[in-house]
């Protein structure tokens, strides 16, 4: 059979990792031009004149929805839904999404009466754009990916954190679970180090009516270079306080590692004041700490 014609389109929420994708792939890539309007309504468009370049064509939709310094993931949402509309409208061949990181992951149960599990409800809406293949990284919660039709694929990022950590000169490392709810997430991510690598976990609480976290826990942590994972640091809440705990439990070196660390508010104080050495995240968000790039990784998926 012959093979199609690829084109990457590159998101604003994915800049970056979009046009590193492509060149790995190396196909061509096309961007877009966005602005909001003076009553805040979202333009997009994709950034071409001709629109039969795309006709009959295999897409491949790089749009990461986390918040940034310009932009709100309501807004990088809407606008992946304008791309996803504005190619279906065209008429391609097959379309391939991926969003690194899904705004709205973590509203993936109820916690209170009266709430909506919106994850799921935003999974849905993107599905019924009428997609072929849907690629997202470490998801809070993976389940939630069973409400699409399409092909899902819920890519895994430990090895590349894993082996970024290591370069950075870890050694006699423990992996340090911030949450019960994360333990085979760092049971599967203290693999990547080696065989026999010593998994600890702290207990966390949060309140669900005020967001405040309370941790404990005490573990032996002597000389130890501790990995920290979590697969989302917002506000940096739970990342610091799991570090004061390593650090009281005697850590040497503590690398506080996530999937994608949006880093909002005063995050990166925290988690520095906190008494961390350093902090790692991916370029599923595009910011001063994404050291670790996912273009490999998702490129290995697509090819
Ligand atoms: C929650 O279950 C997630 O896995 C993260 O632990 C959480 O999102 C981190 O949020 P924050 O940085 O605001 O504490």
């Amino acid at each position: 059979m012959e093979k199609l014609e690829k084109f990457v389109i590159v998101g604003p929420g994915s800049q970056l990792l979009g046009v590193k994708i492509a060149n790995i792939l190396g196909i061509n890539h096309i961007n877009t031009e966005f602005k909001s309007f003076p009553d805040g309504e979202i333009y997009l468009r994709l950034n071409l004149e001709d629109e039969t370049l795309l006709e009959n064509k295999e897409i491949i939709i790089i749009q990461s929805t986390g918040p940034s310094a310009n932009s709100d993931q309501n807004s990088r949402l809407f606008e992946l839904l304008m791309i996803i509309d504005a190619v279906k409208r065209i008429g391609v061949e097959k379309i391939s999404v991926i969003v690194p990181y899904l705004a709205y992951a973590r509203q993936d149960k109820i916690f209170r009466p009266g709430e909506s599990e919106f994850a799921k409800r935003v999974l849905k809406l993107i599905d019924i754009m009428g997609i072929d293949e849907f690629f997202v990284v470490d998801i809070h919660a993976p389940e939630v990916l069973e409400v699409m039709s399409c092909k899902t694929v819920n890519i895994d990022s430990m090895d590349v954190l894993a082996k970024s950590i290591r370069d950075m000169g870890a050694e006699d490392i423990v992996v340090v679970s911030p949450d019960k709810g994360a333990i085979e997430r760092s049971k599967a991510f203290a693999k990547h180090f080696g065989d026999n690598i010593l998994v600890d976990v702290f207990e966390k609480k949060r309140d669900v009516k005020t967001g405040e976290i309370t941790m404990s826990g005490s573990l032996s942590l002597e000389n130890k270079d501790v990995v920290i994972a979590d697969d989302i640091i917002a506000t940096g809440g739970t990342m610091a306080t799991a570090i004061k705990l390593a650090r009281k439990s005697g850590a040497n070196k503590i690398y506080a590692a996530a999937t994608h660390a949006l880093m909002l508010q005063n995050a990166k104080y925290r988690i520095l004041s906190a008494g961390a050495d350093e902090i790692i995240g991916t370029d599923s968000i595009d910011n001063e700490v994404s050291r670790v790039s996912l273009a490999n990784v998702i490129t290995d998926y697509l090819k």
